[in-house]
């Protein structure tokens, strides 16, 4: 109880780590929360600073879901632990402490999370992201389809209530993270990949 209570902890303040902040600081580039979409993350790093600091950006929020989903395997931590390490992480990067509790979307960190909670659950998720984007070359559109179908994922690979409830929370909270994308989807403003 208290190595899942320490695990759920630790994953939120690294979830509240944000990459994109720390590698435009380093690479001297512009406050993403400042620039373009105002979001910090490594789509709007892209804009901001081109495809090698949208790169490390996108590395660096997947391993903030990715490591403490490692990590609570290694212990040999239940499904609902698993599930409560997820969220933390995800929820770190959505409302960080350690920046004013205003963070990114969260996509990134949600894809390290289903990496680490069964590699085919991560990979699926992303080959859904990667084809959308492809083809209709919309970031937001792209993690909007492919979160929307994570939940069905999820219950496919490993059909687990704690996790499928986990994958739910997260997938509502992104939508309603990505609700200035949605309208502008629906207006035909949004901004398309150009890079
Ligand atoms: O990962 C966030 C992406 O889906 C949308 O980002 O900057 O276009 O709002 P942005």
């Amino acid at each position: 109880m208290i190595t899942a209570s320490l695990l759920i902890v630790a994953a939120y303040l690294l979830g509240s780590v944000s990459s994109a902040i720390i590698v435009c600081r380093l690479m001297g580039l512009p406050d993403p929360r400042t620039q373009g979409s105002n979001n910090p993350g490594a789509t709007n790093v892209l804009r901001i600073g081109g495809k090698k600091a949208a790169a490390i950006t996108l590395v660096g929020d997947s391993l903030k879901g990715l490591i403490p989903m490692v990590v609570g395997h290694l212990l040999g931590a239940a499904p609902a632990v698993l599930a409560g390490i997820g969220l933390a992480a995800f929820i770190g990067h959505l409302f960080p402490v350690f920046f004013g509790f205003r963070g990114g979307k969260g996509v990134a960190t949600a894809l390290g999370v289903q990496i680490g909670l069964f590699w085919p659950i991560g990979l699926s998720v992303a080959a859904i992201w990667l084809f959308v984007a492809k083809v209709l070359k919309i970031s937001s559109l792209s993690a909007l389809i492919s979160m929307a179908l994570a939940p069905v994922i999820v219950w496919f690979f490993w059909p687990d209530n704690a996790l499928i409830g986990m994958q739910l929370i997260i997938t509502g909270l992104l939508f309603w993270r990505h609700r200035s994308n949605i309208r502008n989807l629906i207006t035909g403003t949004e901004d398309r990949i150009t890079r």
